[in-house]
């Protein structure tokens, strides 16, 4: 049984988009430049931008944190989305989710351009992804490929079991790993999924990305297949400073002995999520930034 590492793996993957990024600018091209956009003071959504602002820094980005109020109006947010599609010099944005609930998200999603669309949630790019187009990948299903193709985990045939069918990681996924180069055989579960136990059991791959807190537990995998948590579920823990730990959607503790490779929470999914969106950028900025936003 080996333990995924995705602090090692995103490490890996930093040092090459900062290296790329040096090449770059020592080749005279301005830094790839990312915005966020953070409406209100949601703890966790603070926490995310912050990160992301230090990992822009980090990996030798330009990057804007636009923090609005939690009283900005729809129409606020869609005239500054205007404005960044225009701007020459913002080559990828993204959106902080959730948004208030005055807020219709999907219409926000889809003022972004495309191509500066660098959480690849637009239709546009979920559609393309889906057609097996090039197109900027979500976090997180981005973040699984890599650690996938870090670790060599032979993907070509096997059975691939998704649990969950949310828009940001199931669905993309699953489709994903049934994509030519990854040729998986892929069964996508949800919570109407009758024997869900048994087709879980049946998986050579099982990514577990339902959100419920150690759902998945040792009866249900079968000996040797390659475990994958997406969940991040924070339960109270008066001890820590925080006062919250994350649980992931598997019981980690038996279920770990029974795989090849299994990631953890924290320190498995997690740490990729914020690379996918540095590649997403370095490519945002390669594919459109030379031509028109110089
Ligand atoms: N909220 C939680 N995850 C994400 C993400 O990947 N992108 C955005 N924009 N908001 C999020």
């Amino acid at each position: 049984m080996e333990i995924i590492d995705g602090k090692e793996v995103a490490q890996a993957l930093k040092k090459q988009i900062a290296a790329q990024v040096a090449t770059m600018v020592g080749a005279g091209e301005r830094a790839p430049h990312l915005v966020a956009i953070l409406v209100g003071d949601d703890g966790a959504s603070q926490t995310y931008v912050d990160h992301k602002e230090k990992m822009s820094a980090e990996v030798g980005f330009r990057s804007t944190v636009l923090r609005l109020s939690g009283d900005t109006s729809q129409a606020e947010l869609l005239d500054l989305i205007a404005k960044l599609n225009r701007d020459t010099e913002v080559d990828g944005f993204i959106v902080q989710l959730p948004l208030p609930r005055h807020i219709d998200e999907q219409k926000v999603i889809e003022a972004i351009d495309p191509s500066k669309d660098v959480d690849g949630f637009h239709p546009e790019n979920v559609g393309r992804m889906v057609m097996g187009l090039p197109s900027f990948v979500s976090a997180t299903p981005d973040g699984i490929l890599q650690l996938l193709k870090y670790y060599n985990i032979p993907t070509a045939g096997k059975h691939c079991v998704v649990i969950g069918r949310s828009n940001i990681v199931g669905r993309p996924i699953a489709n994903l790993l049934s994509q030519k180069g990854w040729d998986c055989t892929v069964t996508m579960c949800h919570s109407r999924t009758r024997n869900l136990a048994d087709v879980v059991r049946s998986g050579d791959i099982v990514i577990a990305a339902l959100g419920r807190a150690e759902f998945v537990t040792a009866d249900m995998i079968k000996p040797g297949a390659v475990v994958i948590d997406v969940g991040i579920t924070r339960v109270p823990a008066p001890e820590t400073k925080s006062g919250f730990r994350l649980k992931g959607d598997v019981k980690f503790d038996e279920v770990a002995p029974l795989c090849s490779y299994i990631t953890p929470v924290p320190g498995g999914v997690g740490p990729m999520t914020i690379i996918s969106l540095m590649r997403n950028t370095l490519l945002a900025k390669r594919l459109f930034g030379f031509f028109d936003r110089e």
